[in-house]
């Protein structure tokens, strides 16, 4: 008897243990569920990949704007309520676009199994899906994330470096999700896809043009972005990398080693000496620059989430279940 009771409490301790090392997520947690929820979600992406190849960059940018701040739990999707304003409305959320495509792929997944996956896995799924349709490598991750009730501005700034912030403190901020300097490295290389537009551009431009920008560049970035105090209702824009702009690879190294970053963090990325032989390795080598990637972005997706009883499963990803009502 006392030791069945002592099994009870070892196996009790490891149950625990278990629980505390672990995110609470698990590969294919919509196995029995929604076994379809995977190839829906990846079938949508390619769809919405022909169309607009844009919209994987977008899923890519969302991992982090998501996941980094607080928890994956979709808060970045919903939208402002009469008291509060979301975090996809603040400075930082800047030219974040194609969130209406992101709720056609909840759509799909919901005329097939309603009510069961969760926004902040599709966002997760389709980020994935996203690196991949983008030339990116094929990332394994695990699901089960819950949605998030509540959406807060005022919090984002703590979380997401800004443009300009320094390598010291964005360093912090990843380290805080357990993600070391290699990684930090490899995840900035999703700026080898997409566009940066002027406002955050023109105070390397006007009055004087920083020297530290490669000067075979900045023609372009002066074509670009005319105006030193841009209309921000005008789509105007850089691309970030102008030699591959469609293609995740590892280019945008290459790209910074040459001064040709545009923002200041991917310039000083380069010249940080924690920074910079990652940054060498990375440009020699796609491989490597892919294996820390991958590293980088499980580690991302698996930042806090929700799970078993918390949160929700929201039905519209912009809109949690109860409060858009009383809110
Ligand atoms: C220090 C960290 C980072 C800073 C300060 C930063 C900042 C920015 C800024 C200012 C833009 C331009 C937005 C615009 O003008 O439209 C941008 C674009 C983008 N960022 Fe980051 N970012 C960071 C890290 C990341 C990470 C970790 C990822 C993903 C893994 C990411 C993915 C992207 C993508 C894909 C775009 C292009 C989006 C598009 O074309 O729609 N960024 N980022
Ligand atoms: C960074 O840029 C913003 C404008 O986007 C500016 O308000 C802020 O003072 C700058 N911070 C630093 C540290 O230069
Ligand atoms: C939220 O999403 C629903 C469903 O996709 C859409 O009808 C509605 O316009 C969205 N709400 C806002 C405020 O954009």
């Amino acid at each position: 008897m006392g030791s069945s009771l002592f099994f009870l409490a070892l196996f009790a301790l490891s149950a625990v243990a278990k629980a505390d090392t672990s995110s609470g997520l698990t590969m294919n947690f919509y196995k029995e569920s929604c076994p379809q929820a995977e190839d829906i979600i990846r079938e949508q992406v390619k769809l919405l990949y022909k169309r607009h190849k844009n919209t994987a960059f977008s899923w890519i940018r969302n991992i982090f704007h998501d996941c980094a701040v607080q928890s994956c739990d979709a808060s970045l999707l919903l939208d402002s309520t009469r008291k509060t304003l979301s975090e996809k409305e603040t400075d930082r959320s800047f030219g974040m676009r194609n969130f209406r495509y992101l709720e056609e792929i909840k759509d799909a997944v919901e005329r097939e199994c309603p009510g069961v996956v969760s926004c902040a896995d599709i966002l997760v799924l389709s980020a994935r899906d996203g690196i991949v349709a983008a030339g990116g490598p094929t990332i394994a991750l695990k699901t089960g994330r819950r949605d998030g009730r509540k959406s807060r501005a005022e919090v984002v700034e703590k979380f997401l470096p800004d443009h300009n912030e320094s390598i010291s403190s964005v360093l912090e901020k990843f380290g805080a999700m357990g993600i070391d300097i290699a990684g930090v490295v490899a995840l900035l290389g999703a700026h080898s896809v997409g566009r940066t537009h002027c406002v955050k551009l023109v105070h390397r431009l006007y009055p004087e043009v920083d020297p530290a920008l490669n000067p075979d560049h900045v023609p372009h970035m002066l074509k670009k972005c005319y105006d030193p105090i841009p209309d921000p209702k005008a789509v105007q824009y850089v691309r970030n990398d102008r030699g591959t702009p469609m293609k995740l690879d590892n280019n945008y190294y290459r790209n910074i080693l040459d001064n040709k970053g545009l923002l200041m963090v991917d310039h000083e990325l380069a010249h940080d000496p924690r920074t910079r032989p990652y940054v060498k390795k990375m440009a020699k080598s796609q491989d490597y620059f892919f294996e820390h990637f991958a590293r980088a972005i499980t580690l991302l997706s698996e930042n806090n989430p929700l799970t078993g009883e918390n949160g929700e499963i929201r039905r519209h990803c912009n809109l949690s279940n109860k409060n858009h009502y009383d809110e």
